[in-house]
């Protein structure tokens, strides 16, 4: 189960056959035989000199010294992970470290086509990107060059799709893409429907960007206009009411689109006078402008618990310890903005200007679990709340001080946080984080979600499958005397600890799964985070198979009433390709 099997004496980091694997398949260095060159340890020994290169512009060789190696020990410890291109990128030559970017997209052929050339840019160094296609007139349209008809949006969409299937990112994975449409552009109904074909458009998200106007026209039951982005004039209109159910139907049927409430990201964009927020990126979790990219970075929560005493008493939040992680952290990812290569002039541009972090967590299900917390409990969304507005007033301290240290960002003065007293060194500084990869190298729960199972078959790049346990539940299973390998077996072949023998109702109660979980639940968790993140929240709302289309309009409403940014929900069983799976063999 160690590191040490697979590296030798090298490394006695300890970490899961997964992580592992993950790592040795696309993290850790390969000479020109693609044989893996460092260990884990080198990795992040790699990562933290390259990243404490900045510190020299402003500190004592001491200084710099002393940053590597807290940014070594917290890493090494799995107590923070900065996102995939930063592990995958830092010290090499491509040197491309942030996983998340918008790029606009003009109303012209050679706007769509140099949008997508900046696509491939970013990709191949390891970035995602995210897209508004709401400035390109409709489909049929006139064209005045040719005096033919527009091809629209939806049709550009699947040769960026395509080019995205093409462009495998740094020669590791496949790119991920956002793409946002207007409620007003008059393709809106096409583009609900965009996804509705299995196996169509496979490398994007869709979301609807979504007015308070159509919000309320939807709550009042009015009409709806349509706009033409090229004239500015409307072009028919709809009702707002049928145009919403699309929406949901659509998304209970394949999981797309999901909703960006854009006038709610706009009326927090911090930089509002270089203009307007128009998408996010792949995942949501990051609002940006026009060829702005972000950062990002995690804490595991996991590993800031104090352990209980005596041994049985629930354990509480170390909270000494998340502060320093949290000052640490945002100093890592303000650094990474210096030693950062970007692939367009552009992006480093606006990057360097307004110095978006994204500091967040992963391992919350795992922390509740610790601190004796069920998930589907409303002490969960109080403590939520209380958690990420420690971290999120921590990270505004940390910003702070590095502004009186390094300056404020230079955009500082014509942003929102001029009103606020104080200069801060970030325009943003949290984002709450999918961590798809990062926390199966950690070993701990993905960003805020519930655990997906306590047993499950992990699918891996193409066709591997790795079989887990929650090690939470294992040591508990031991601590309490109700371990056996029947009861693991029982637990592996449902997935949940429902309908097995043996499990103390407090254990099964604390163990809840992501299916059992309901949305409602799912969705206060959210935003309680949202509440005091700067940027966004990326979660799913996992929906059983027999979830009903008013469900899932229902949550849809919800969500713009409890001021989420955005909105994704995922019905299980509803995309033929599912990253994990319940209940099978290993
Ligand atoms: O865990 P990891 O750092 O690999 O990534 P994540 O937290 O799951 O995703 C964070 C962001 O990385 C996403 O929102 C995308 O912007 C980007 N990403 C990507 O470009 N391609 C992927 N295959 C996965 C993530």
């Amino acid at each position: 189960r160690l590191a040490k099997a697979a590296f030798g004496s090298r490394d006695d980091l300890k970490l899961s056959i997964n992580a592992v694997e993950v790592l040795k398949r696309r993290y850790l260095l390969k000479n020109e035989a693609r044989r893996v060159v460092e260990t884990p340890s080198e990795l992040f020994g790699r990562v933290a000199r390259h990243v404490a290169q900045a510190e020299a512009d402003y500190g004592s060789p001491a200084a710099v010294e002393e940053a590597q190696r807290r940014f070594y020990e917290m890493m090494r410890s799995l107590e923070f992970l900065p996102n995939s291109p930063t592990l995958m990128n830092a010290g090499t030559r491509l040197g491309q470290l942030s996983a998340c970017f918008v790029i606009p997209v003009d109303d012209s052929i050679e706007g769509i086509f140099k949008a997508l050339g900046e696509m491939a840019r970013i990709h191949q160094t390891g970035g995602g990107t995210g897209f508004a296609f709401s400035r390109l007139r409709p489909r049929g349209d006139v064209v005045a060059s040719t005096q033919g008809h527009a091809s629209g949006p939806i049709s550009f969409l699947s040769i960026f799709d395509k080019a995205t299937e093409i462009i495998v990112q740094g020669g590791k994975r496949r790119g991920a893409n956002m793409g946002i449409l207007r409620c007003d552009h008059p393709d809106v109904v096409e583009f609900i429907e965009a996804k509705g074909r299995r196996g169509v458009l496979t490398n994007f998200n869709l979301s609807v960007g979504i007015t308070d106007k159509f919000m309320r026209a939807v709550v009042n039951g009015r009409d709806f206009a349509l706009v033409n982005p090229r004239t500015g004039r409307p072009s028919g209109r709809i009702k707002a009411g049928a145009l919403f159910d699309m929406m949901v139907n659509a998304a209970w049927r394949t999981g797309d689109p999901g909703l960006v409430f854009l006038d709610h990201i706009n009326r927090h964009n911090p930089t509002p006078q270089q203009g307007a927020i128009e998408a996010t990126n792949p995942c949501g979790e990051v609002p940006l402008l026009p060829f702005e990219s972000c950062i990002l970075g995690s804490i595991n929560l996991a590993r800031m618990v104090a352990e209980g005493r005596p041994r049985r008493a629930a354990a509480t939040v170390d909270w000494d310890k998340l502060r320093d992680r949290v000052h640490w952290g945002v100093r890592f990812l303000d650094d990474v903005i210096d030693v950062n290569r970007y692939p367009l002039e552009s992006i480093a541009d606006v990057t360097r200007r307004n110095r978006k972090i994204g500091l967040g967590v992963m391992g919350f299900a795992d922390m509740l679990i610790r601190l004796g917390i069920a998930y589907d409990s409303p002490q969960a969304v109080t403590f939520a709340r209380r958690l990420m507005r420690f971290i999120h007033t921590e990270s505004l301290n940390a910003s702070a001080q590095l502004a009186r240290d390094r300056g404020a960002f230079p955009a500082f003065r014509r942003s929102i946080h001029a009103q606020g007293g104080r200069r801060l060194r970030n325009a943003t500084v949290n984002t709450i984080a999918p961590t798809g990869t990062i926390s199966i190298i950690a070993g701990c729960s993905s960003g805020i979600e519930p655990l997906f199972a306590v047993s499950f078959v992990r699918h891996v790049l193409s066709g591997t499958r790795l079989f887990e346990v929650n090690p939470w539940f294992e040591r508990i299973a031991r601590e309490r005397g109700f371990y056996s390998r029947q009861m693991l077996a029982d637990v592996a072949a449902s997935g949940s600890l429902t309908n097995v023998k043996g499990i103390p109702p407090d254990v099964k109660r604390l163990f809840v799964t992501t299916f059992d979980v309901p949305a409602r639940q799912h969705l206060e968790i959210q935003a309680a985070f949202q509440k005091h993140t700067d940027n966004a929240v990326s979660k799913t709302i996992n929906l059983p198979a027999d979830a009903t289309v008013d469900g899932v309009r229902e949550i849809y409403l919800a969500a713009h009433r409890l001021r989420c940014k955005g909105i994704t929900i995922y019905r299980y069983g509803s995309k033929s390709e599912q990253v994990l799976s319940m209940g099978e063999p290993n």
